[in-house]
């Protein structure tokens, strides 16, 4: 399945008045809020956005999975230069770090386009001239979709280095739901032709805005209906479990979310791992 499929996105000359008298659905709701932001000049192509598939009523083929061709260390999966534990952050740079700014934006949706809340999303990145932190966690920070299942990072192009295109990591994960770990590219990089790994598939739409980038790239899992995003709560904390990204549970009389799937370890109890747990 390829979600290349979908339509190149005819909504971008489209209006918000437009596709409300085409009839209100939450999908129109999502790309009448995408149109309405200006469109500076767009690098490359179009690539389709998952929010723009026609309303055709077959299922969105989700993200396809996309391996590092990097040398593998521990999961061939994740490419060598994943870290877990990453800032709970969005932004990965500031106006003083070098390299052209980049925001990405984008929903993560579910395979009928449902838009998925609380949904991990881990990145990693080299920094601008292709060197990645492997010792501290400089351009690596997850967050969380919110109610609409909108995501934003903040942060640079990444650099080249060799053997890759240029792209961004990340690992995508619904509450209680398998890890999507995958990459997205830039259009337009002459790398493209020649890296292995890269897939046209997972090209995001990239905007020229001033002397930065805007990059947009919508998510899909696959994911059926909506997942239950209120895990049962009131369990207590206990050595020895696994836990996933999302459940809750109480210590000290405090409700605690786990960040982090982990299996819990006598000392690792919530107030002691913040970057595991947040008091909720
Ligand atoms: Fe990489």
């Amino acid at each position: 399945m390829d979600i290349d499929d979908t339509d190149i996105d005819e909504s971008y000359s489209e209006g918000p008045e437009e596709a409300a008298s085409r009839g209100i659905t939450r999908k129109n709701l999502l790309k009448a809020a995408l149109v309405a932001a200006p469109l500076p000049f767009l690098i490359g192509g179009v690539p389709a956005l998952a929010r723009a598939a026609r309303d055709s009523g077959a299922d969105l083929a989700p993200t396809p999975f996309c391996h590092d061709g990097d040398p593998p260390t521990i999961e061939q999966t994740e490419g060598p230069y994943f870290k877990p534990n990453s800032p709970l952050r969005t932004v990965l740079a500031t106006s003083s770090t070098p390299g052209i700014p980049l925001t990405v934006t984008g929903f993560v949706f579910g395979r009928q386009c449902q838009p998925l809340a609380n949904v991990l999303l881990d990145f990693w990145q080299a920094d601008t001239n292709g060197a990645y932190d492997n010792s501290g966690f400089a351009f690596r920070g997850h967050q969380f979709t919110n109610a609409q299942g909108a995501y934003t990072l903040t942060t640079i192009v990444p650099g080249l280095y060799p053997g890759r295109t240029r792209h961004l990591h990340v690992k995508v994960q619904a509450p209680n739901k398998p890890v999507l770990t995958t990459q997205t590219y830039f259009p337009n990089e002459p790398r493209n032709n020649t890296d292995t790994i890269f897939d046209p598939r997972l090209l995001m739409t990239v905007r020229q805005v001033g002397s930065g980038r805007e990059a947009s790239f919508d998510f899909v899992l696959n994911i059926n209906g909506t997942p239950p995003t209120t895990p049962p709560t009131g369990r207590p904390w206990k050595a020895g479990t696994n836990y996933a990204v999302g459940d809750q549970v109480t210590y000290g009389g405090a409700t605690y979310r786990c960040l982090v799937a982990h299996l819990s370890r006598p000392g690792w109890e919530p107030p002691n791992y913040t970057f595991l747990w947040r008091r909720v």
